[in-house]
This record gives C-alpha cells, structure tokens and sequence, in this order.
C-alpha cells in the first residue's frame, strides 16, 4: 500500500557558484512544490544537510533563503562529508571542486546514497572504475551532471542526428571562453596547476561522446600560460583539444575544443560558446549569445548586467501569473535525477527494485557507466599538459593501444607511457 507521500532527503557537499546558480532554486522549488509522477506518487525533496570547507556560504545561504528552505544541518570541515553521511540522508550530490570528487562520491556510495557529481565526474580511469564497482555493489545510482545534454538546441542537435536526418559527422570545432574573474577570483582557492579545458571542454567532450558515439581514438592538446600563473608553470589560460573518434564503418572524425578562463569580464556575455558540426549531408552551427538577446542598459551592461544573456540554461523571470522563478536546463537537469531516484526507491514494489535500478543505470547520458570516454579524454588531456609544462610539449595519447587502454606517446623516440591498463571502449570491435 503505498502511502500519501514519499520524502527524499538531500545531502549536498559543496556551496558554491554551481550550488548558487542551480541547487539552489532546485531546492527551492522543490521545497514548495515537491515532485510529482504516476510512477511514484507524491514526494517531497528537502536539502537536509550541506557540507563545505568553512561553514560560511551555507550560513549566508540560511539567512538569504528564509523560509524558501527548511531547516538543514550544516558541517564543515574537517570531516564534514563523513558527519553529512551521518545525519541521514537518501542522496548527494557533489559540487565540490573536480579534484575532490572522488573522495566525497565515494564516502557516499560506501553509505548507500546515491550520488550525483557535478562534471568532470572524477578525473581518472582508475577512480571511475572503482566508483561503478562500488555503486553495483552497494546498489545505488552513480550520475554526473552535463547540463549542455539538456540544452534545447543540443537537445534538436541529437534529435536530428539519432533520426538520421544528419548523417554521419566528418568534424567539428566547439569553444567555451570563460571570464577572468573565474580564473583569478572565483577558483583562486583551488586553480594553481590546474587547466580550462577539464573545466568546461568535458561539457563538449560528452556532447560529441553522447551525440555522435564511436570510439574514441587519440587525443591531442596544447595551450597557453602566463596570464593566470607563469608562462613556465603548470596553470593553464587556455587550451586546445583534438580527439579523434571512429565510427563502426571504420571513418573518422575530428574534433577541436577551445578553452579559456581569461576572457576580458567587460566581454558581452557571461561566457563565449560556440559549436560547429559537418555532416556528410549537412552543416550544424550553434553560437549561444547570437541565439539570443541583445540588452543595453545604461551604466549597468556590460558588468553588473550582460549584453547577451543565456535565459535558457537558469534565467530568472518574473513569469506571466506573477510568480518569481528561476528554471532552465541547469535546474531541469537536477530535477530529472532525483526522478530517477525517486522512481528507483518509490516507482513500484520493493522486490522490482533491482529492475528499476538497472533501467536508471541504462540511460548513459549520466550514468557513470556511460562516462567512460569522456574521463579518458580528460585523462588524457590532463597528462599531456602535465608533460608539456615539465618540459615535453605536443605528446598525443592514443586510446586501446596494444600496450594499454590509455598510453602517452611522446614525439621522437621517447618512452611510451601507459596510463591506463585496461580497455577503455568495450563498445566496437
Ligand atoms: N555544470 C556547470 O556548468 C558547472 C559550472 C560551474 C561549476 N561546475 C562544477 O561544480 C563543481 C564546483 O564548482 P563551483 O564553481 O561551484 O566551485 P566553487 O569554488 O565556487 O565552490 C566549491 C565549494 O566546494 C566546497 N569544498 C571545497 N573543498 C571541500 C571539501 N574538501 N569538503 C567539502 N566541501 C568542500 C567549498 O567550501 C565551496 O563551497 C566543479 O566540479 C565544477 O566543475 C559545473
């Protein structure tokens, strides 16, 4: 018997600009309004405990939100996602920075939550291997989050292409340029040896993954210093990524994807995003500030308020019946997982759990199982810049090698590095 309603508790590690721009009126609406299936009936979602570094954003966001939240626990560190797990919750979500993810993805899962992890998943073959291992046995869900899937023209994009009308993709080049401020301000905690394109060219990394599929082949990267750390050091203003995929008829195509978090913050828009895609048959062009508005305000844009706004990813509207709201595909994204969640624990009786579970691991646009090539195109990108700022630019990496699944190929004569010994792709072949 099933009854009047189900609850979800939330448990979230990590408040900062990703929790601000989508957890948050995530749980906001949530709060008010609960989510609603004939799967599962009535539940209600509530933020029950954060952990951060300091304890000091979660206490600003108490006071801000008001009654918008009910109350949560707050833990900092040290140990705060250990005494998160403690306090009883059903999921979390972790939006910590991306070297950090492992470890709190993997405190939970041992706990028996599921986990949601902000994007890149984790950055190595190693440890998404032993997050999906985990996962399974402690039968949970493992997702990540790449917003962009949800974007309504990348939504058209993979429409189109799943039913044929583009056929076969030949190449592609996609840039995201963020502002300085991210750089120097924002992630200046965490930034120090760290690269844009793990930051942002993963959202087009799964996007070619997811869209196109294929077999990732080689990876390719190089990039620019001297602005945000030294021209000699190991912090990166800009990088540029190749990979090569391959296709079950045996062509190729190429892909480049452009990054930076140097752009000027008086830019028009917050951040630069630009995709092209040929076909065989066709030409996908996609720029995400001239999709849109153009707003001039005196004295305000293009600083306080930017001249082309993205309304589509988490805008903040006065809607039509007078309400405030703030939606878009970055909050659409989070509710859609706790669906699944809520579909898994709630969605029928206990005994087809194990069935409900396994349809929820199927859907690769976020399963973790489904992350496979795009964290070995981060890997990979990630050694290769390691190796050019100690010396040896231009290494490429080639994916299912004879001598492993990952292996860094300095130019010349150089030794082979293998960095991932078993198959990366167990789809082709
Ligand atoms: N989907 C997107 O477009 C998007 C955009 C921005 C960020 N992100 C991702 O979200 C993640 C966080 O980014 P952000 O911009 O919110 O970063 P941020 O630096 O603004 O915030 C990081 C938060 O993590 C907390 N934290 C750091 N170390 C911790 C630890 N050991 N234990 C507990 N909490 C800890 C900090 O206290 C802070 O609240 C990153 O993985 C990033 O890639 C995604």
């Amino acid at each position: 018997m099933r009854s009047s309603f189900h609850s979800l508790r939330a448990g979230m590690v990590g408040l900062g600009m990703i929790f601000d721009e989508t957890y948050r009126p995530f749980f906001e609406q949530a709060h008010a309004e609960g989510i609603f299936s004939n799967k599962f009936g009535i539940c209600r979602v509530s933020l029950a405990a954060v952990a951060s570094r300091t304890g000091s954003r979660a206490e600003a966001y108490r006071k801000a939100a008001g009654d918008k939240i009910a109350k949560f626990a707050s833990f900092k560190e040290p140990d705060s996602i250990g005494q998160l797990l403690k306090s009883g919750v059903d999921f979390v979500c972790v939006a910590t920075p991306d070297d950090r993810h492992f470890y709190a993805a993997k405190a939970a899962i041992l706990a028996g939550k599921h986990v949601l992890i902000e994007k890149p998943s984790v950055l190595t073959l190693q440890e998404l291997d032993e997050l999906a291992a985990l996962a399974i046995k402690h039968n949970v869900l493992a997702k990540v989050v790449y917003h962009k899937l949800l974007d309504p023209d990348h939504k058209k994009l993979h429409t189109l292409v799943a039913d044929g009308e583009l056929q076969h993709v030949n190449t592609g080049y996609c840039t995201l340029l963020e502002p300085k401020s991210i750089a120097t301000g924002q992630f200046a905690e965490w930034i120090a040896g760290r690269n844009p394109g793990t930051y942002v060219a993963v959202h087009y990394i799964k996007l070619i993954d997811f869209t196109f599929g294929g077999r990732l082949v080689s990876v390719a990267c190089t990039g620019q210093r001297g602005i945000v750390g030294s021209p000699a050091g190991d912090t990166w203003d800009s990088t540029q990524l190749r990979l090569i995929y391959e296709y079950a008829d045996q062509r190729q195509a190429a892909f480049d994807i452009h990054t930076s978090w140097v752009t000027p913050d008086n830019f028009p828009g917050y951040v630069d995003q630009e995709v092209q895609f040929r076909f065989d048959n066709g030409v996908w062009n996609c720029h995400s500030r001239k999709r849109g508005v153009e707003c001039t305000v005196e004295g305000r844009t293009p600083l306080t308020r930017k001249i082309n706004m993205n309304n589509h990813y988490n805008g903040t509207f006065l809607e039509p019946w007078g309400e405030r709201s703030q939606r878009g595909y970055g909050v659409e994204v989070l509710e859609r997982f706790v669906r699944e969640v809520a579909t898994v624990q709630f969605g029928g009786p206990e005994s087809e759990r194990p069935e409900r579970l396994a349809a929820a691991r199927r859907l690769s646009y976020n399963d973790l199982s489904a992350d496979r090539q795009t964290v070995a195109a981060v890997q990979a990108m990630e050694a290769i810049l390691a190796r050019h700022a100690a010396g040896t630019a231009n290494c490429l990496v080639e994916i299912d090698h004879p001598k492993g699944g990952l292996v860094l190929l300095p130019p010349g004569k150089a030794e082979a590095e293998v960095l991932y010994v078993g198959r990366v792709n167990e789809r082709v072949e």
